[in-house]
């Protein structure tokens, strides 16, 4: 029967069982024959006796590999072969370890280890694909030197480090850092560069390339611009400097993730680096810029400093995630970026952590760790060093940076080492604050307030709803940011920073004229889910004085949020006060263009969702879809004139620029176009389409069009104009499913899984069509059940081919416990057809498994 995915199903890694590597690898060459169907990988390793360890077993993990030869000392050997790796006699002391070994990368579909893609050799080794490479203690605690030769008619072949030699047919690259092969990086194909240079802070010069398929040289310059700000960003922020004379980013099409940084070398899914004004929009350009700083930021904290195992995944990526969006914030908007953040934050690491999948951002145990790339690891370990940095205040951070880069350059460490490092910097004790890395689930706060003569009193509770594993949770550490507002819009306390450590407290301050208004949890100084008793009029009075920008935002959001929620569980026609303030807001030319496009957004549905099951009401897909359309319809209703002046007068004319200020008058302009099409049938929005020359505002005028069902002919436009440009393609795959109505979704989805241009080998076209699907509420859980079905159909035929863009695609049913009995008897059925398929991945299996629990 199903022999291999039982012996791959089941094995859990715990945390607890971690024990230090018997050996150490002190150097490693490697030479790749490279061949399609028969790569040849010869390696040549220097293995000590770690003091630190024990020499009971040696074991190298290698996994789809096909031995051709090994040898310890110059003596061959015969290694116990299994399908994880191998074992072997050795000699006591150090020993070279000689092995050849043949893969198969235009077989790998999975995309991990070595591949192809269109026709390139590339790699993504993180976490665990070195060993589908070589023999080889794949753990992120090994840390070594890698001298590399490639062997190829190609022209362009790289790896990490520096170039040290080539000739016709082969090169050789030699990386002076020591790093663990989860770092380890190769290219090669018919590649063009395009080229510049970088002066460090002492005075080095780097040269940079971003190498890209011929035809696409014209989208790398805005890349390239990104990687020279965060280079300097991190020089003048941290204080870090890029250690080698080279630095390479390769855009890649086919590509499970965002983008990967291995040392010198930086792959990119294309879809995260090559950017055109004609074919990239507004958030395409902001999106790339920041996972060009992400990447060039793990230099240091990723690289320099590793992880020594995977659970302490959020070392680098809570960390290197709050070193990016700080970056966004300096290059563009604070508050802009922290509202985007949080919104982020909410639809997808709320949506986790209050479900079957919630986990710590140090997890405790995994069966496959691919899975635990999530949001959580992710965004809440970026607040969680967010909340670090507030507590101990901005210059005892990078005090503490400092100490960390110092004392821990060239190792591997855990999260005790880092928030060690806070502590002896500090002299606080996180003993507490560490519950942030253990206990999983989002803390709900609540909070009433009393006032008497002058004293005006804010009592807080805290509580974290059990999660699976974790049924009780102790109090954690809430940096709880406030200010206090007088009765006529004043600021009578300025932010203060609440620090709440008990279950329950209180914090009081004297000596008030009047009872104040609080603005709580500014610049969402904890990821809570704040509860508290408000009305209208004090989120209106919020709305036009906070002094806090995120603030001022969350009270419109909660007005919408509000308004929406009775309208959806009690039939309320639209609040004429939300109304009202908005179109308040929306008048102030004072406030950023941007920071008025998004308080035009509505909560998600998903949000919505989430809230409406919380306090007991089983929410309907469809009908909350709906009422956000209603709502929609009522905001274009009552403010026409208005939305017609921001519209015309945030156009932007003249030359392209990605730039946020321009972007911000685009992004406010198009929100007003998107409720103007609802009035003027699609004549703006036709106009705009017609003479776009960017791509912003042609996607935007589109979306909008579709949006009401009228935009067959420039639907059919777009797919002429742009056949040739796979990235714009996946645009107009995605927009076409999220744009549909709910009914239709399905169908939609389906027709276009049929089309020319599907392809299931290339993730980002699997995910435009399929995880539009997804992301789309109402038309994923349409009563029909469709959505689920035609869902699961297609994760059961990717599996086999590719095991993590299935399994991360599984988590669009992580929500189902919220639903009606039909819709969760249909979920069932379709999650249970996905685990009882032959052969099914660890990946798909540990998710559904831990979906379904
Ligand atoms: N380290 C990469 C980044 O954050 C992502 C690697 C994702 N790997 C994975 N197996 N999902 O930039
Ligand atoms: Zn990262």
């Amino acid at each position: 029967m199903k022999d291999a995915a039982a012996a791959q199903t089941g094995q859990t890694i715990y945390l607890s069982d971690y024990t230090p590597p018997g050996w150490l690898v002190e150097d490693v060459s490697l030479t790749f024959r490279l061949a399609p169907d028969a790569t040849r990988v010869l390696s040549r390793i220097r293995f000590a006796p770690n003091p630190e360890g024990t020499q009971d077993r040696f074991f190298l993990h290698g996994e789809k590999l096909k031995l051709i030869s090994a040898a310890i000392d110059g003596t061959p050997v015969t290694p116990d072969i299994t399908p994880e790796g191998l074992s072997c006699a050795v000699p006591e002391g150090a020993f070279t370890w000689e092995a050849e070994v043949e893969i198969a990368p235009a077989q790998n579909f999975a995309l991990e280890g070595l591949y192809m893609s269109n026709g390139m050799y590339c790699t993504q080794c993180e976490a665990e694909g070195f060993r589908k490479i070589t023999y080889y203690p794949d753990r992120p605690d090994v840390m070594a030197t890698f001298h590399v030769r490639i062997e190829s008619d190609l022209p362009v072949m790289l790896s990490n480090g520096n170039p040290i030699a080539s000739g016709e047919g082969w090169a050789e690259w030699h990386d002076p850092w020591p790093k663990p092969s989860y770092l380890f990086a190769l290219v090669a194909g018919e590649l063009v560069n395009h080229p510049d240079t970088f002066t460090t802070m002492s005075g080095r010069a780097v040269e940079l390339n971003i190498w890209v398929r011929p035809g696409d040289e014209g989208k790398c310059a805005f890349g390239m611009e990104a990687l020279k700000k965060s280079m300097k960003w991190d020089e003048e922020v941290y204080g870090r400097e890029y250690d080698l004379d080279l630095f390479n980013i390769v855009a890649v099409d086919d590509f499970n993730m965002g983008a990967m940084e291995n040392k010198g070398l930086n792959i990119f899914n294309s879809s995260c680096v090559l950017a055109s004004p004609e074919t990239s929009t507004d958030a395409n350009f902001e999106r790339i810029e920041a996972i060009i700083a992400h990447e060039y930021f793990h230099n240091w904290t990723g690289d320099r400093i590793t992880c020594r195992d995977w659970f302490q995944l959020c070392l680098k990526e809570g960390l290197t995630v709050f070193r990016d969006a700080s970056f966004t914030a300096d290059m563009r908007s604070e508050p802009v970026k922290r509202i985007s953040d949080v919104i982020t934050l909410r639809a997808r690491q709320f949506r986790e952590d209050n479900g079957p999948l919630a986990h710590p951002v140090r997890p405790e145990s995994f069966q496959e760790i691919n899975n635990f790339y999530t949001a959580t690891v992710y965004e809440k370990g970026a607040e969680v060093i967010g909340m670090l940095k507030l507590l101990v205040g901005d210059e005892a951070y990078f005090k503490a940076l400092d100490l960390y880069f110092t004392r821990h350059d060239g190792q591997a460490c855990t999260i005790e080492d880092w928030l060690k490092v806070f502590e002896d910097a500090t002299g606080r004790d996180l003993t507490q604050f560490k519950r942030w890395y253990s206990q999983a689930g989002t803390p709900r706060l609540h909070v009433t307030e009393s006032w008497d003569n002058g004293t005006f009193t804010l009592h807080f509770r805290q509580e974290t709803p059990p999660t699976p594993g974790q049924p009780s949770k102790q109090p954690q550490v809430l940096p709880i940011a406030v200010g206090l507002l007088g009765p006529n819009g004043d600021e009578v306390l300025p932010t203060t920073l609440l620090e709440m450590t008990e279950a329950e407290q209180s914090f009081s301050f004297e000596g008030l004229g009047a009872r104040p208004v609080p603005s709580i949890l500014r610049g969402f100084s904890a990821p809570v889910i704040l509860h508290r008793e408000t009305d209208n009029a004090e989120r209106a009075f919020l709305l036009a004085h906070d002094t806090d920008p995120y603030n001022r935002w969350e009270a419109g959001r909660s007005l919408a949020k509000n308004a929406l929620l009775r309208m959806i569980a009690e039939g309320m026609a639209p609040d004429a006060a939300y109304l009202d303030a908005l179109k308040t807001l929306l008048e102030d030319e004072t406030l950023d263009p941007a920071f008025r496009a998004l308080a035009m957004a509505l909560p998600s549905e998903d949000d919505l969702a989430l809230t409406l099951f919380e306090g007991g009401t089983t929410p309907d897909p469809q009908r909350i879809w709906e009422k956000r359309e209603e709502m929609r319809e009522a905001m274009a209703r009552h403010m026409p004139d208005l939305l017609a002046r921001l519209y015309a007068a945030h156009q932007v004319t003249g030359p392209y620029s990605p730039e946020a200020g321009p972007a911000a008058d685009r992004a406010l302009s198009n929100a007003a176009l998107a409720l103007l099409t609802r009035l003027d049938g699609g004549e703006r929005a036709r106009a705009q389409y017609a003479g776009a020359d960017n791509m912003t505002q042609q996607l935007a005028a589109l979306s909008c069009l579709l949006s009401i069902d009228a935009g067959a002919q420039e639907l059919q436009s777009f797919y002429e104009q742009w056949q040739h440009d796979r990235l714009v393609i996946d645009k107009w795959f995605s927009l076409q499913v999220g744009l549909a109505r709910p009914e239709d979704a399905a169908a939609t989805a389906e027709r276009l899984a049929a089309h020319p241009d599907f392809t299931m080998k290339n993730p980002n076209r699997f995910r435009a069509t399929f995880g539009a699907l997804a992301m789309s509420p109402a038309g994923f859980h349409h009563a029909s059940g469709k959505g689920y079905a035609l869902l699961a159909d297609w994760l059961k035929k990717l599996d086999p081919l590719n095991p993590q863009t299935t399994a991360r695609m599984c988590t669009a049913f992580e929500t189902w416990k919220r639903y009606d009995s039909d819709r969760q008897a249909m979920i069932r059925e379709a999650l249970e057809g996905i685990l009882a398929q032959d052969g099914l991945s660890r990946d798909t299996s540990e998710m559904v498994s831990r979906i379904l629990n």
